[in-house]
């Protein structure tokens, strides 16, 4: 038996508790109970909110989903709209594989299971974007489902709850991390909900990263981390490692008020948004400004490098200004946009690039 699987004894009125019902408690008392996802058994309000909150912080999110859910307000519409509508209703939250994974699933349900949403967890987890952890929340939430779930802030909970060591994102100590999610389900279905998100809220107000609010927590009195005092060394963190550092030079090519962009290939960085053409070691800014129509061209003011950190690596967009007074727009090859700078708020745009843009306005 691992020390996931046999907490530490709780103490006094806790021991006939399990921690399941003090967390369920706990969450009907002081837990999040307002958040517009919530108070809904609506599947496809539930499992947008899911996807937007994978590694985006609530306050973030609340904006993106009321505009997405007045410009998509059911599956069926998601299903039908375009990528570039989708990615355009999405640009600033990031990670725009969600946003495409999300209009393949919404395509996914309409297809195989008629516009309905399944119940199952296995079938959920097969949707685009779908993982095991955030299938479980959707069945939760609109099924009362009893299966877990393990998100970043729950891997937190449960690590120093049961004391397991090791970098979460190993797969033995996720598997641990599983399996002492599993054991600590609760018996009855009418407390799935208060559940799940008893222990996102725990993870997210209480257990938190850095000082940790152990005297209000609810399950302080097994925690084993707590006992021996290693919550400020659990969960281990991920070792460390330097993120390699990568450069390239971006032009800007304005004409009048617009401001040219291309389409970025998918799979591949900021797949399917719109950038600035991107120009290779042995490009001239004018001979691509030439690709593009622009003849009558002269250089712009000099702008500051911009800095944007991926999971993998820390890249340097170095702006090349340029301005043209004489464009044959005809002559722009496929998959080239002219940008009213205006206009740029309401597109699909890289986050670097949007802050360019919008600081350019
Ligand atoms: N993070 C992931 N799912 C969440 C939810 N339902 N409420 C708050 N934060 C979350």
């Amino acid at each position: 038996m691992t020390a996931g699987d046999s907490p530490a004894r709780p103490a006094g009125r806790e021991r006939t508790r399990s921690f399941a019902q003090r967390i369920v408690a706990w969450q009907r008392a002081h837990g999040r109970n307002e958040l517009p996802w919530q108070n809904t058994r609506d599947a496809y309000r539930i499992w947008l909110s899911e996807i937007m909150l994978q590694q985006t912080q609530v306050t973030t999110v609340l904006p993106y989903y009321e505009r997405f859910l007045t410009r998509f307000p059911d599956v069926r519409a998601l299903a039908a709209a375009s990528e570039d509508d989708v990615l355009a209703h999405w640009a600033g939250l990031g990670y725009y594989s969600r946003a495409r994974n999300l209009h393949r699933a919404a395509q996914q349900v309409v297809a195989r299971h008629g516009g309905h949403f399944p119940a199952d967890v296995e079938q959920l987890n097969a949707l685009p974007g779908v993982g095991r952890s955030t299938a479980a929340a959707i069945a939760a939430f609109a099924h009362d489902v009893i299966a877990p779930i393990l998100d970043g802030n729950v891997k937190r909970v449960l690590a120093r709850h049961a004391a397991i060591a090791g970098f979460p994102g190993l797969a033995t100590v996720e598997r641990r991390l599983w399996a002492t999610a599993t054991a600590r389900l609760p018996e009855r279905r009418g407390d799935m909900v208060a559940y799940t998100q008893g222990l996102m809220d725990l993870g997210s107000a209480v257990c938190v990263k850095r000082a940790p609010r152990c005297d209000t927590c609810p399950v302080r009195t097994d925690c084993r981390a707590l006992a021996e005092g290693l919550t400020d060394q659990l969960p281990t963190p991920r070792p460390r490692k330097v993120l390699p550092e990568r450069e390239q030079r971006y032009l800007l090519l304005r004409h009048g008020d617009d401001v040219l962009l291309v389409k970025r290939p998918a799979p591949g960085i900021w797949g399917g948004l719109w950038c600035l053409p991107e120009l290779a070691t042995d490009d001239t800014a004018i001979n691509i400004c030439a690709h593009f129509g622009a003849t009558r061209v002269t250089a712009g003011p000099t702008l500051a490098p911009i800095h944007h950190c991926f999971t993998h690596f820390r890249l340097t967009l170095n702006i090349v200004a340029m301005q043209t007074t004489r464009c044959d727009r005809h002559r722009s090859p496929p998959g080239a946009l002219w940008l009213a700078l205006a206009d740029a708020p309401r597109a699909a745009l890289p986050k670097p690039v949007a802050t360019l843009l919008a600081a350019l306005n």
